[in-house]
């Protein structure tokens, strides 16, 4: 069974997936730890109440990136990560953290990448532009995290139908029922080829 790292900045709708796809038997792996920039965030209150060990950490709380980094690694270490899974996750994973878990680290996104990602893309802008650019389908992404924003190799994908009558938030909450299904079920299948 394998260990992963949960990191989220909002809400945790998609972290309480992978919390409810272990429980279900769907996933099989342990969360030995979640963390969060934003102590205040309803993902905390997820893993508090699930019992999942919490570290709350801000770059701007560190002189430099590098002592940031070592604070961030050493924890992973003594959770003894081995598969880091970005869900809703708002700041960059530093770069060496990318390299000591390279092809370990997945990220889901709400579009059907390439398309809208990179700078600027998250939460409601990606659907504003899917819904100003007129598109017929969206939908959302898992890939690997690499040190390009949202470019890494992509392992799954789920789409949805636009309709006429969208709002950002309409369109927003669809892509997010597909989130739900399709990041356990990759990160199950990452796992599965990992072995
Ligand atoms: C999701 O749309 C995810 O794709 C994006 O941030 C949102 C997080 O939602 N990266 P939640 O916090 O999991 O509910």
């Amino acid at each position: 069974m394998k260990n992963l790292v949960v990191f989220a900045s909002g809400s945790g709708s998609n972290f309480q997936s992978i919390i409810d796809a272990i429980f279900e038997g769907t996933l099989n792996a342990q969360i030995v730890g979640f963390i969060s920039n934003n102590e205040s965030a309803y993902s905390v209150t997820r893993a508090q109440d699930n019992n999942i060990p919490v570290l709350i950490i801000s770059q701007s709380d560190f002189d430099d990136g590098e002592s940031y980094s070592e604070v961030l690694l050493n924890q992973l270490k003594d959770w003894n990560a081995e598969v880091l899974i970005l869900a809703g996750y708002l700041k960059k994973i530093p770069s060496e953290i990318i390299s000591a878990f390279e092809n370990n680290i997945l990220n889901i996104h709400p579009s059907l990448l390439p398309k809208y990602g990179g700078k600027g893309f998250y939460g409601i802008n990606v659907h504003k532009a899917v819904l100003e650019n007129k598109e017929i389908e969206s939908g959302c992404t898992v890939h690997i995290v690499t040190d390009e924003y949202d470019q890494g190799p992509i392992l799954g994908q789920s789409k949805v139908k636009v309709l006429a009558a969208d709002s950002p938030s309409d369109l927003a909450k669809r892509v997010l029922e597909k989130e739900h299904n399709l990041l356990p079920l990759t990160i199950q299948q990452h796992l599965k080829n990992k072995k």
